[in-house]
């Protein structure tokens, strides 16, 4: 039987996850995949966490030098996170011809390029369906299931934390920083927030997926960002009398290869809709292919165990496949100068503006609206105060940049008090 052995750099909860997996299942995969899986050593500077996992000291290692110099090591785990220090641990593994299996999207999708060059040069593999969506098997069905197809969208709800965040705003009627505290208590938020909260963790996952999608490489600063942290309460109540639930949506669109659109954001679905149904921190993906059709894969994009399964099923990957397969396209740091990045995108927008409620103020605003060709869809007034009063509109499909220059116009209209939110429509 052939035996791989495997190192995991960083015990942190993906790598405990990782290492409960083989440690457990070894016996299984010996059965299963013929294979003896067996982890040769770790990389962790706090041994204690090592040793409660019951892992021997002699295997408990400081650096990246010991763990490339061990000829018994075939697979290198890198669980750690962010660039540094794990591009220079990925890129010494690969140059000592070790096969890598990563689930760091900030790292993956910043330097892929660079990694694949490296890889490349040692003939190793390099293999990351854990960066993205977690447990979810969203790299190997774009990679290995949908090869088939041209994949003209891809609508995703890839990160967790945001959509346990507003699910429960949804749910339970509170506020965004309330829900944010127990997030954050409840261990379902970082401390720290950004990442999550801003986009920039969904646009990471979304650089790969949309390059992986429509086989060109689509660079983090194509991806327009947008996060949930100025989402208002009484929005998503507006949006459910109208039909609508709120979702941080990754959306990929591709019209052949040639114009491509990439985008984080904030947005309305319509209550049918498959992913409306995506609630607290599941993630789902939902992919357009020209042959298949609509599929749609659900599961959980985070934790110690779903991340390891799909760290687990790269490693077996790269233990019973000697033939590597790295990006279907050239893969370099800048885009290929043929792709038009789409910037002034077409969607419906939902509109709430504060007026005084006066004769007059809704053909003033429709007027706006109409001279930037923007036609309105649906209309809700409620009129709660006396004076002021919401407005909401939810627009046809229009251009990004047309709903931009109406919005400045209507703002500066007497009698509009505020435009309180515009959220884009999907779907
Ligand atoms: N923090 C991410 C999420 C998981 O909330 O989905 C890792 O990318």
């Amino acid at each position: 039987m052939k035996s791989v052995g495997v190192a995991i750099l960083g015990l942190g909860v993906v790598g405990s996850g990782t290492y409960k997996i083989l440690r457990d299942h070894r016996e299984f995969y010996r059965q299963t995949q013929g294979i003896d899986l067996s982890v040769e050593c770790v990389l962790e500077i706090n041994r204690q966490r090592a040793l409660d996992l019951g892992i021997e000291e002699s295997k408990i290692y400081d650096n990246i030098a010991e763990v490339v110099g061990n000829p018994n090591v075939d697979v290198v785990v890198e669980v750690i996170g962010g660039v540094e220090p794990a591009k220079s641990f990925v890129l010494a593994a690969l140059h000592g011809g070790k096969s890598v299996v990563t689930s760091n999207k900030e790292l993956f999708c910043k330097y892929w390029y660079e990694l694949e060059a490296a890889a490349k040069r040692t003939n190793a593999g390099l293999y990351y369906e854990a960066s993205c969506v977690g447990g979810v098997p969203i790299i190997r069905t774009l990679i290995d299931g949908m090869q088939a197809n041209v994949v003209t969208s891809l609508t995703g709800i890839i990160n967790g934390t945001t959509n346990y965040i507003l699910t429960r705003m949804s749910r339970e009627g509170l506020g965004y920083q309330e829900v944010l505290k127990d997030a954050q208590n409840l261990g379902y938020a970082e401390k720290n927030p950004t990442a999550d909260v801003e986009g920039y963790d969904a646009s990471y996952k979304l650089s790969i997926l949309s390059s992986l999608a429509f086989h060109t490489r689509v660079p983090l600063d194509k991806v327009y960002r947008e996060g949930i942290t100025e989402i208002a309460q009484q929005d998503i109540e507006y949006g459910r009398d109208l039909g609508y639930v709120l979702k941080l949506l990754a959306i990929g669109k591709n019209d052949g290869g040639k114009n491509i659109e990439v985008r984080v954001h904030p947005a309305f679905i319509r209550q049918d809709h498959p992913l409306a149904s995506v609630n607290d921190s599941f993630n789902a993906v939902y992919l357009q292919g020209d042959s298949v059709g609509d599929i749609m894969l659900y599961g959980r994009g985070a934790g110690d165990m779903p991340t390891g399964s799909a760290i687990v099923s790269d490693v077996i990957y790269a233990a019973t496949h000697s033939d590597v397969k790295y990006a279907t396209f050239k893969n370099t740091e800048h885009a290929d100068k043929n792709v038009r990045f789409v910037t002034d995108f077409k969607s419906r927008y939902y509109i709430r503006l504060t007026v005084q409620d006066r004769v007059g103020i809704l053909a003033k605003v429709a007027g706006v609206l109409s001279k930037y060709n923007i036609s309105i869809s649906d209309f809700l007034q409620k009129a709660e105060g006396v004076e002021n009063i919401p407005i909401i509109l939810i627009t046809h499909v229009t251009s990004e940049l047309s709903v931009r220059r109406a919005v400045e116009k209507i703002a500066a209209l007497e009698d509009v008090l505020e435009v309180n939110s515009v959220i884009r429509v999907e779907g």
